[in-house]
Parts: C-alpha cells; sequence; structure tokens
C-alpha cells in the first residue's frame, strides 16, 4: 500500500489540518447519495434532541438543521472537524441550535436519556470498541429511541482502496449481534443506495 493511500485512510478516521479539509469535501461529494437516502429514513421531529457521532464537517447536521430539526449535538474526535462543522453550522451555531464536543463516542460526556435519536455516519469503522461504543449510545438514549448507524457493505468497502487499512469492515450479522450485546431491544435494518449501504437501526 502506498504513502498516500495510507495517508487518505488515516485522514478518513482522524481528519486534521488542511488535508483533512479537502479529504472531507470529497467525502460529502462522494457520499452524497448515503445522506439523502439516511435522511429519509431517519424519523425526526422539529424539536427532537438529536446526537450525530463523528460529525466530521458537519455536512449531516447541516441537513437537519435545514429540516428544521433544532436542538442538535455532535461529538468527533477531532479538534478540527469541530472547527470545520462550526463553520459549516454558523447560523445554528449562533443562534445556540447546536452544541459540539471533541471526545470518543466510547465514553460520551452526557447523562442518561438524553437524546430522541443519534446518528452516525461511516464512523463505527474506528471505534476502539465496538459494544462499548454501542452501549454508551444506549445509555444517552431515550427508553424507546433509535440509534442510526449508518455504513457501507463489507462487500462494497473491500473493493476501495483506502478502506483496506485502518477500517473495521462488518457483516450485518456481526452489527445486529453487537447490539444485542450492549443491550438494545431491538435491530433492524434497511438497504440504502441499491444495497451497497444499509442503515442499522438500534432501537432502546
Ligand atoms: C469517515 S469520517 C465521517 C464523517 C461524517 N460522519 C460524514 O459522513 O461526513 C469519520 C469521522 O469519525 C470520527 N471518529 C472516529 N473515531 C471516533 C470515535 N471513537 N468517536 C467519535 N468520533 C470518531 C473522525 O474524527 C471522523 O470525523
Amino acid at each position: 500500500m502506498n504513502r498516500f493511500t495510507k495517508y487518505v485512510s488515516s485522514q478518513f478516521k482522524n481528519p486534521r489540518g488542511f488535508g483533512g479539509v479537502i479529504i472531507s469535501i470529497i467525502q460529502n461529494v462522494l457520499n452524497r447519495a448515503m445522506y439523502n437516502d439516511a435522511a429519509t429514513i431517519v424519523s425526526l421531529k422539529h424539536d427532537d434532541r438529536v446526537l450525530d457521532i463523528g460529525y466530521g464537517n458537519g455536512y449531516l447536521l447541516q441537513i437537519l438543521y435545514k429540516k428544521q430539526v433544532v436542538d442538535l449535538y455532535g461529538i468527533d474526535i477531532s479538534d478540527d472537524a469541530k472547527k470545520m462543522a462550526t463553520k459549516k453550522n454558523k447560523k445554528a451555531f449562533r443562534d445556540n441550535h447546536l452544541h459540539l464536543s471533541v471526545g470518543d463516542c466510547c465514553s460520551l460526556p452526557y447523562e442518561e436519556s438524553t437524546f430522541d435519536a443519534v446518528t452516525s455516519i461511516n464512523t463505527i469503522y474506528f471505534w476502539n470498541d465496538t459494544v462499548k461504543g454501542l452501549s454508551e449510545i444506549r445509555r444517552t438514549l431515550k427508553n424507546g429511541k433509535s440509534f442510526y448507524n449508518i455504513v457501507y457493505t463489507k462487500e462494497y468497502l473491500d473493493t476501495i482502496k483506502y478502506t483496506q487499512i485502518g477500517y473495521k469492515k462488518f457483516e450485518l450479522n456481526e452489527l445486529k449481534e453487537y447490539g444485542k450485546q450492549a443491550g438494545f431491544e431491538n435491530v433492524e435494518t434497511k438497504k440504502i443506495m441499491n444495497g451497497k449501504g444499509f442503515v442499522v437501526i438500534y432501537t432502546k
């Protein structure tokens, strides 16, 4: 694997510097179908309190804000992601509709039963401990509410060069099993992008 491929892969895992800005914009373009399909499945109300895990440059948060969701939170391990997402969502931030943190989803800085929904696009591949991350998300969800985990299939990721290093690629049955281990009551899946990806819906 060449140095450029390794660099791109590491930027997806933890965007930083000018390279992180460019890679995040490319990612927004490449994943447009994914964001759009996901937005039709994630069902939210105007005043729902929503957390996005691994918000990157804040593209999904921007889509949700345009859909009139006004109580938005996000957590990402990258300081530079916070800068990018703040810039992209200036109005929501200024109007106090958006609260961004830097941190790890395996140790969430929120009270139990805080959120009406949690979303995440293309981040579970990078968590240090999948079941711990899912358990933390479950803890911060209100009863009966869901975590929408939006991912590409293992088969699709296997066809891409830069996902061959640093990515944990999951079979659908593994994602379901980890959800059960984390204590979720119900795990449902929906295909998106003609089967290239899916939304795994974990309900507390
Ligand atoms: C491939 S990018 C996806 C960004 C965004 N969700 C999107 O689809 O545009 C992965 C993001 O997850 C973040 N991330 C990786 N591991 C994380 C963790 N353990 N907790 C929170 N965020 C994490 C990275 O910093 C990066 O911004």
